[in-house]
C-alpha cells in the first residue's frame, strides 16, 4: 500500500495538532487542520458555527471541507474527533491517505481540556460522562478507518512521532 498523506483521527484532546505539525515537519510536507480551515473559510471559530447552525451545520461544512482537504497531495490532516461520523468522510480519508488513530485514555483527555473554551460538545455539566459516551460512539468508527492506532496518553509526542514515521515509511517501502 502507498499513500501520499496522512490523516489523523481520534477523540479531542488526543493530540492530532500536535503529532500532526510535528510529523508534517519531519516529512517537510504541509500541514493542514480541518477545523481551522472551516473557521479560516468562515471566518469565525468553531462555537461560533456551533451556536448559529448547531452541530449538523458544522458537519455539513465539515464534510465539505475533508472532501477539498482529501484531494491535496502530500500533506499531513489532523481532522477534527466527530470527522469519522460521516460515512463520505471515512471514504474519503480510507481511500486517500494513510489513517492514524491517535487513541488516548478519557482520563487524560479531561486532564487536557480542562481549560478549554474552544470544544462545544465539552460545555456540558458533566464533561466526563460526555468524552465516556463519545468514546464508546466513536471507538468503532475510529477502529474501522484506521491504518494503525496509537496511543497518545502516555507516550511523549516525540515518541508517537518517530513510532508513526516507522509504520508509515514501512508501508510504503521507504528508507527510514
Ligand atoms: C469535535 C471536535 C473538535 C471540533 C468540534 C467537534 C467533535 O475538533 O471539530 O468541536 O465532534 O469531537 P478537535 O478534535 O480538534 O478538538
Amino acid at each position: 500500500m502507498t499513500a501520499e498523506n496522512i490523516y489523523l483521527i481520534g477523540l479531542m484532546g488526543a493530540g492530532k495538532t500536535t503529532i500532526g505539525r510535528q510529523l508534517a515537519k519531519a516529512l517537510k510536507v504541509p500541514f493542514y487542520d480541518s477545523d481551522k480551515a472551516i473557521e479560516e473559510s468562515t471566518g469565525v471559530d468553531i462555537p461560533t458555527i456551533f451556536e448559529f447552525e448547531g452541530e449538523e451545520g458544522f458537519r455539513v461544512r465539515e464534510q465539505k471541507m475533508i472532501e477539498k482537504l482529501t484531494q491535496l497531495k502530500g500533506i499531513v490532516l489532523a481532522t477534527g474527533g466527530g470527522a469519522v461520523l460521516r460515512e463520505e468522510n471515512r471514504k474519503a480519508l480510507k481511500d486517500n491517505g494513510y489513517v492514524v488513530y491517535l487513541q488516548c485514555s478519557v482520563d487524560r483527555i479531561m486532564e487536557r481540556t480542562r481549560w478549554d473554551t474552544q470544544r462545544p460538545l465539552l460545555k456540558t455539566d458533566n464533561p466526563r460522562t460526555r468524552l465516556h459516551e463519545l468514546f464508546e460512539q466513536r471507538q468503532p468508527l475510529y477502529l474501522s478507518c484506521a491504518d494503525f492506532k496509537i496511543d497518545t496518553g502516555v507516550l511523549k509526542s516525540k515518541t508517537v512521532v518517530s513510532h508513526i514515521l516507522e509504520e508509515y515509511k514501512a508501508v510504503n517501502h521507504e528508507d527510514t
